[in-house]
């Protein structure tokens, strides 16, 4: 899904180079999609996941795709009337809840027309009866075809030429620096692997609402049952322990690198380093870790912040057990003189089946 939605992008920036009023639309609209593609998918081989796949929309009757658990909302709104066109589309957009009451659409809307009118547009493209409406009669299917050809017409990129593996198959090739840099993003709990930038709370606050309220709320209380990201402070020794950022995560190191690597859902590493800081600063603030609006985390003072549960967590001190003490190996094989026998068998779980099958015998449990 995410090949092809990257082939219909570049395929259409090819139409947009061409001057087409319609064209810039559609890429403008590709990029306002990102936000539904956290649920929904379109285009070839698409299938319904948190929500229905959107393919051939026009003209459908809302809450009619086999298979999908529509709210009883979206059915009766389709057995109400509504069908989806330019003008349903544009309300229910607007704000999901307005048309249809009771929508499980977790989406708050979208606040820009223009947005709207442009998501709209590249939806078009994934209608074959809409799509002669739209940049020359051009499919999403088809532009993703032009740009097969196209690929196949750019040079391949040079091989690096140096033997890849001494002693080896002679398989493969070796890791180019740029798709090494591309992996190699962790980072750790010293600071250790963050890229260099900023955000403050503010910025954090609008990036946050727009890229991720949807699920976590607007104050990481969370929508419906989507992980909640602040608070339950205090509550970790009850029997239902909210753990969030705040009240159980040791490192703020881990906060950077799972927003940078894994959100928004759906729509992994579209945000910008800065993004990424402004919204952990956000999330510093939801916590109340951090109280001015102003604040700004950077990767200069980055080390120098203290989530709230770090002191509860302890080193893995293994190592200073007697059987690893003063640098003596483990034993990894036989450790133990003689032949091996079974002692006891595991009562409850009748793991150990003998030659016989005779689990009275020797109940008991456990290997000597
Ligand atoms: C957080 C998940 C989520 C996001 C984000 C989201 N949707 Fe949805 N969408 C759903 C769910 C769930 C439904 C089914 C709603 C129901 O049954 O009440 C739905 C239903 C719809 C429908 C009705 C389809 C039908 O078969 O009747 C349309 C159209 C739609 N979404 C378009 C969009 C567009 C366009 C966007 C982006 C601007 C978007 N959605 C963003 C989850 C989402
Ligand atoms: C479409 C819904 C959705 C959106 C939008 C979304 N998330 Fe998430 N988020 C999730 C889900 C689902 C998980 C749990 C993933 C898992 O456990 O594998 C999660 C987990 C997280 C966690 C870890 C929570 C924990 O305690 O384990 C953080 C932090 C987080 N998201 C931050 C963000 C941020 C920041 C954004 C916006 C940039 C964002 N998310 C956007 C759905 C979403």
């Amino acid at each position: 899904m995410l090949k092809y939605l990257k082939a219909g992008l570049l395929g259409l920036a090819a139409v947009a180079a061409t001057g087409s009023a319609f064209a810039a639309d559609i890429v403008e609209g590709e990029k306002v999609f990102h936000k539904c593609a956290a649920c929904h998918t379109i285009g070839e081989g698409a299938k319904s996941r948190v929500g229905p796949q959107l393919n051939d929309l026009f003209g459908r009757r809302a809450g009619t795709i086999g298979g999908f658990k529509y709210s009883a909302a979206m059915v009766a709104a389709g057995e109400g009337g509504v069908v989806w066109d330019e003008q349903t589309l544009t309300q229910f957009l607007v704000k999901p809840r307005d048309l249809v009451k009771g929508t499980k659409m977790a989406f708050a809307g979208l606040k820009k027309s223009a947005d709207i009118a442009n998501v709209i547009e590249y939806l078009k493209t994934f209608d074959p009866e809409m799509a002669a409406t739209v940049s020359g009669g051009e499919t999403g299917e088809e532009a993703g075809k032009e740009i097969e050809v196209a690929k196949a017409e750019t040079p391949a990129p040079a091989r690096p030429s140096e033997p890849d593996h001494e002693g080896g198959l002679g398989l493969g090739r070796r890791a180019t620096a740029d798709e090494i840099s591309a992996w190699d993003i962790d980072v750790r709990p010293d600071g250790l692997g963050l890229p260099p930038g900023r955000g403050t709370v503010a910025e954090g606050e609008e990036l946050f609402s727009e890229n991720c309220a949807v699920c976590h709320g607007d104050f990481g209380e969370a929508v419906g049952r989507w992980p909640v990201l602040a608070g339950g402070q205090g509550t970790l020794a009850d029997e239902r322990p909210v753990k969030t950022i705040g009240s159980y995560w040791p490192y703020l190191s881990t906060v950077y690198d799972y927003i940078r690597r894994a959100m928004p859902f759906g729509n992994a590493r579209s945000l910008s380093d800065d993004d990424v800081y402004a919204i952990t600063a956000y999330l510093l603030y939801l916590n109340d870790v951090v109280t001015e609006e102003d604040f700004e985390l950077s990767s200069d003072n980055f080390a120098g912040v203290r989530l709230p549960n770090e002191s509860n967590f302890v080193e893995d001190d293994r190592a200073s057990e007697p059987e690893y003490a003063a640098g003596k190996e483990p034993c990894m094989s036989d450790c133990k003189p003689g032949p091996v026998t079974i002692t006891m068998r595991a009562r409850i779980l009748d793991v150990t089946p003998d030659a016989n099958d005779d689990d009275e015998e020797n109940a008991g449990g456990g290997i000597d």
